[in-house]
């Protein structure tokens, strides 16, 4: 490419400050060092945990920030070191890196890499991103709210050719993490029954690998009547609004499933609702995973819930080690094993991204892709 080596001054969405809409600037993006790629943004998708960092994540350290992390483009150029990655390839940027090499990676338990950025401010103080004379963070190390970004080559899954970028950037984030919470977090059994919270894309996606897994019954579980329709078409068989019962919902789903579910899912990054799930589920072996994203909070719960016999767990994206699993779930989605077309609500470009996050932060969109780049 004419432009490898050097430079490229590109249109970003920089974040210059907490709790204020994003300015459209032109940035500078630097040439990728050793082991790094430079990517060009195709498409890319507000995320829960992008709105975390600009409205809750108030401490100064995180900005100026370009955020976005949930996204698909085609390699730039590479740095030194790089064989896997070349230009031309169609990639995805990982928020949980795979380095392949520490004692995470090498454990086929998690999915967790020493090398990812999550736990430091979510943020990569790299000097790769430039604007006005100023370092641009660089969110969960991705930052796809540009034309342009730098990754690490750890936390790039090449992905098949023939995938189309607009759909598959969900794969970065949303669907993989609800879906793989079901599939390997909960491991839900065929014949079970489950309870999903929250129906964004997140649990719409665990809907979906609850039925993959073979569940029996899929309880979805919102206080906007809007989802129940969404939540069908993913394969729940039941939907429950919390606001039409006077009982906690916990009561509700235990009659309803002669003493609760079997597996039940927190897609919504609350401690009550974390709370709720958990007494959703069955005495005795009942599981429950905590997929919303917080961290500004503690939960809480009776010990004897779990001395009971049920199991809480958490789960970051899906448990799936990015760079393997990623291109594997491009391919189930294109012999059509998997959905991803029915979460995208909306398309934009990225100078819309204020109106996006705005879709987002009220709850009016399951994805809104915004176009970066031509494909
Ligand atoms: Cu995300």
């Amino acid at each position: 490419m004419a432009t490898a080596g050097k430079v490229i001054k590109c249109k970003a969405a920089v974040a210059w400050e907490p709790n204020k809409p994003l300015v459209i600037e032109e940035i500078e993006v630097a040439p990728p060092q050793a082991n790094e790629v430079r990517i060009k943004i195709v498409a890319t998708a507000v995320c829960h945990t992008d709105l975390h960092h600009l409205f809750e994540h108030t401490n100064e350290e995180g900005f100026p920030v370009v955020l976005g992390h949930e996204a698909a483009g085609i390699v730039e150029s590479v740095g030194p070191g790089v064989t896997e990655y070349q230009p031309g390839d169609k990639v995805i940027p990982l928020f949980i890196s795979q380095c392949r090499e520490c004692h995470f990676c090498k454990s086929p338990k998690t999915n967790q890499c020493e090398k990812a950025w999550v736990g430091r401010h979510n943020v990569l103080a790299g000097t790769r991103l430039t604007c006005k004379g100023k370092n641009l963070l660089q969110f969960t190390g991705t930052s796809t709210f540009s034309e342009y970004t730098v990754v690490n080559q750890m936390a790039v899954a090449k992905i098949d050719p023939a995938a189309p970028l607009d759909k598959v950037c969900l794969l970065g984030c949303g669907i993989c993490t609800g879906y793989g919470a079901a599939v390997n977090t909960a491991k839900v059994e065929p014949g079970s029954t489950c309870a999903v919270f929250g129906l964004g894309a997140v649990g719409l996606a665990a809907v979906m690998g609850c039925k993959a897994a073979g569940a029996k019954r899929i309880i979805a579980v919102d206080i906007n009547p809007e989802k129940s329709e969404k939540a069908t078409v993913f394969g729940a068989t039941d939907f429950v609004n919390p606001k039409d019962h006077s009982k906690p919902i916990s009561q509700v789903l235990s009659e309803m499933t002669n003493g609760g579910v079997d597996f039940s899912l927190e897609c919504v990054g609350n401690v009550e609702v974390m709370r709720s799930a958990l007494e959703s589920c069955m005495q005795g072996w009942g599981v429950s995973v905590i997929v919303g994203w917080t961290d500004k909070e503690d939960f809480s719960a009776r010990p004897v819930q779990l001395i009971a016999g049920r199991t809480w767990k958490g789960s970051a994206f899906g448990g799936f080690k990015g760079r393997d699993a990623v291109p594997q779930m491009v391919k189930a989605y294109l012999d059509k094993k998997l959905m991803v077309d029915e979460f995208i609500t909306h398309n934009m470009t990225l100078d819309q991204v204020n109106e996006a996050i705005d879709l987002m932060k009220h709850g009016k969109c399951i994805r809104t892709v915004m176009t970066v780049s031509p494909q």
